[in-house]
């Protein structure tokens, strides 16, 4: 299978346009799509500031900036992945929305184009399985913020070809990514982790193990991690915490996956973190407070 040179986006939001940045950044081509043209507006801006902010650090020519931006597209019509040779969907997390766009991408598609998702949280296999090419669909998941992020995970599905990984890691490693391949299992590799050493940390803080600031020196003085477990769940979305352990839960049927009820008290109090001003800490105050 040739390499990807033509590469369609769906989903203009954080991780959309990261990739469509990367991918630019890269010399291919990109097409952005979104039902929204605010969205679209608002992710050439943010790809435009964040380039420039490479210019300012010296990481990025003038002329190559131009030249990256000049190879995004944005659209809204599905016509335009018709030289497609890739299309990732980044589009919101709900399976509904994700089935639909497959079958409204799936006409308008080459026979030999390949379809990846950087969904979070849901079966490549079932995904696959809503598509017209089970054999030539992968998970790609990308990290937040997409250009800084030196990962990506492909995750294949149950009928996923070999070409099909092939053809998207070394796409991966032209965007300067490293690959981790996972199997399809749920949260795949990092979240899987990461995701329970949060959870863990709030039912440390809830049992009174240690309180919020003890508890984040702890495992940055102790372990030598960049951000404490509570800080960096703030920093995630304590929503998106607790929807993970949900998702392990349900798909692994182990108890070990069961959110600290006290994560669902904050995601129920509206306290999700950074995003809404309060979470383990409160964002109010310069450095942030712990909250309680
Ligand atoms: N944010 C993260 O840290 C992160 C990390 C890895 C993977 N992901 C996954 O990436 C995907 C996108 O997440 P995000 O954080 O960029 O979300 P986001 O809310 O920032 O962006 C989603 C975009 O999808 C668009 N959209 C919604 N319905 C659509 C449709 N039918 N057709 C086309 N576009 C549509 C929205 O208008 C929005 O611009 C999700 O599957 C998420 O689980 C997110």
């Amino acid at each position: 299978m040739p390499g990807i040179e033509k590469l369609g986006v769906i989903g203009a939001g954080q991780m959309g346009n990261g990739i469509a940045h990367v991918a630019a950044q890269s010399g291919l081509s990109v097409v952005m799509l979104d039902v929204a043209e605010e969205a679209l507006a608002k992710a050439r801006g943010t790809i435009t500031k964040n380039m420039d902010r490479q210019v300012q650090k010296g990481t990025l020519s003038a002329a190559d900036k131009d030249a990256a931006l000049a190879r995004i597209a944005s659209t809204t019509d599905y016509a335009a992945f018709a030289e497609c040779d890739l299309v990732i969907e980044a589009a919101t997390e709900r399976e509904d929305i994700k089935r639909k766009i497959f079958a409204t991408l799936a006409p308008h598609l080459k026979a030999d184009a390949l379809i990846a998702t950087n969904t979070s949280s849901i079966p490549i296999t079932r995904l696959a399985a809503a598509t017209d090419r089970p054999g030539r669909f992968v998970g790609m998941h990308f990290f937040n913020p997409v250009p800084m992020m030196k990962l990506v995970e492909v995750i294949r599905g149950l009928a996923t070809e070999d070409a099909t990984v092939r053809t998207v890691a070394a796409l991966a490693e032209r965007m300067g990514k490293t690959v981790a391949y996972a199997a399809d299992y749920p949260a795949f590799i990092v979240n899987r982790i990461l995701v329970p050493m949060i959870n863990e940390a709030v039912f440390a803080l809830q049992e009174g193990v240690g309180d919020v600031v003890s508890i984040d020196a702890g495992m940055k003085l102790g372990c030598n991690h960049p951000m404490g477990p509570l800080e960096l769940g703030d920093f995630v979305g304590l929503d998106v915490c607790l929807a993970v352990m949900e998702v392990m839960q349900a798909g692994l049927g182990d108890s070990k996956y069961r959110p600290a009820p006290l994560l669902r008290t904050y995601v129920e109090a509206g306290w999700l973190g950074r995003k809404s001003g309060k979470g383990f800490y409160d964002y109010a105050t310069t450095p942030p407070k712990p909250s309680r």
